[in-house]
């Protein structure tokens, strides 16, 4: 099981391995950017990067956004908004990052289950495209703020309601966020999701610009999302005559607008979140984003929802998961006569906490060899302080893997730097970013200097 040489859709759209067996990306050799940036090392291909993105814009359309939550710097912002996408921000600091890398307000998503005054105040003072309401404890927050803010000349701040839509998406539970039992959202069976929204839609300083639900994170099964957008449009009905009402203008209502709600131009908007899964392994396949935007809009306009709605989404895995893998130095060999063996990685639960959190598999394979056989079976751990720092359970190597090899874990483009951390003090890896034989770097390694950077005394 699993002895065959890595799978190609495991790897970068610019994967190549050149003469000698050694894998590129970008055109350039792993074991020369290892060389020149030292590992572990996050490396990621700009151009798939760049494709994904321009796939989401075509496949959603205006108004769709990069959860940045996957994997966000300077430069993966300024690549997003380059493309034509949103932003989705879920705190402070990532709403910080995106205006630094000189985003417009007005195209970043504001989450968060529980924003602080400080969060909705600069939310609000910015004027970001969307917020993404989630409680009433939050409306009445945002009204108050608002109240003091508001004067002539002030647009009202569009807001959306989040959904719980109470679907159990089948995914990891720590990732799944569409079920009933959920910190996440109004839900819509106890009427609270009504509820909200006809609050906001009768709120001054603020205006009703959509729907918004986010079921759970790698998640296959497009029939998940297809049962959700049509619950969106289900509710969307229902609020259809107290948007028209407040507004001035809905389908069906014999008002004067000419969308949905005549907040926006671009029609009353149903966003079903992101979580389309990735592949990870040899033997896994996603679908492409634009089968899930297919599938969904497909559904949507079945549903019978009003063809003024937009339907979008917030990809965040599926556009830079596949872009990015890790590079490694292997530095010790175990092996454990009739148990297992051990290969030591100069990284490890803190460049990748997900095997530890969900559980999640990985690939490996050499860099020098990238389409060999894998004929032998270890275990890749890292270098903290735990037995539980595995980077690869259960991992195929090839037989003559060697102390000072180069080992490459694909599919670590999302979630991997972003929940980075520095347990045991370890410096996070450099994360460096090639296209068309050239390499750069966008965040920079961390320095041991930087690993007593908050110490106040
Ligand atoms: C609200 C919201 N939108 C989008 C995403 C992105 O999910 P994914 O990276 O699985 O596409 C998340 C992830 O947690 C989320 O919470």
């Amino acid at each position: 099981m699993r002895s065959t040489p890595i799978a190609r859709h495991l790897l970068p759209d610019s994967a190549t391995v050149d003469a000698s067996g050694m894998l590129c990306v970008g055109g350039i050799r792993l074991d020369e950017l290892a060389d020149s940036f030292g590992t572990p090392l996050f490396v990621y291909d700009e151009d798939h990067l760049r494709a994904r993105c321009r796939e989401a814009r075509q496949a959603w359309g205006d108004g769709v956004a990069y959860a940045s939550k996957a994997f966000l710097c300077i430069a993966m912002a300024r690549l997003v908004h380059q493309e034509g996408l949103r932003l989705d921000v879920a705190s402070e600091g990532e709403m910080h990052v995106a205006i630094k890398a000189g985003v417009p307000p007005s195209s970043l998503v504001l989450h968060g289950n529980n924003k602080s005054d400080s969060e909705i105040a600069s939310a609000l003072s910015y004027g970001v495209g969307r917020m993404v309401v989630d409680s009433f404890d939050e409306i009445h927050r945002i009204e108050e703020i608002v109240s003091k803010m508001d004067g002539p000349g002030r647009s009202p701040q569009a807001l959306m309601v989040r959904i719980n839509p109470g679907i159990e998406a089948h995914t990891h539970e720590y990732v799944r966020t569409g079920q009933a039992d959920s910190k996440f959202g109004f839900s819509i069976d106890n009427g609270d999701a009504l509820s909200a929204a006809r609050r906001i839609i009768q709120m001054k300083g603020v205006e009703l610009a959509g729907l918004h639900a986010h079921i759970g994170s790698q998640i296959f099964d497009v029939g998940h999302f297809e049962e959700e957008v049509k619950l969106l449009v289900g509710l969307a009905g229902e609020l259809a005559g107290d948007v028209g009402a407040e507004m001035g203008g809905l389908p069906g209502s014999g008002g004067a607008g000419e969308s949905f709600g005549a907040c926006d131009p671009g029609g009353f908007e149903l966003c079903i979140g992101g979580g389309l899964g990735v592949a990870y392994l040899s033997d896994e396949s996603a679908p492409t984003i634009s089968r899930w935007a297919q599938a969904v809009s497909q559904v949507a306009g079945e549903s019978g929802g009003d063809p003024r709605l937009r339907i979008t989404a917030e990809p965040g895995r599926a556009i830079v998961a596949v872009a990015g893998m890790t590079l490694y130095t292997v530095g010790t060999v175990k092996d454990i006569a009739g148990i297992r063996t051990y290969l030591s990685v100069d990284g490890g639960m803190s460049d990748n906490p997900r095997p530890v959190l969900y559980g999640s598999g990985y690939e490996a394979f050499l860099a020098r060899e990238a389409y060999a056989e894998r004929s032998r079976r270890v275990r890749i751990v890292g270098e903290h302080c735990e037995s539980g720092d595995i980077v690869v359970a259960d991992a195929m190597v090839p037989a003559d893997v060697s102390v000072g090899d180069l080992l490459v874990t694909p599919v670590t483009g999302a979630y991997g730097y972003s929940m980075a951390s520095n347990y045991n003090k370890v410096p996070r890896p450099a994360v460096v970013w090639v296209s068309s034989g050239g390499a750069k770097v966008v965040v920079r390694r961390e320095s041991l200097d930087d690993m007593c950077r908050l110490d106040a005394g």
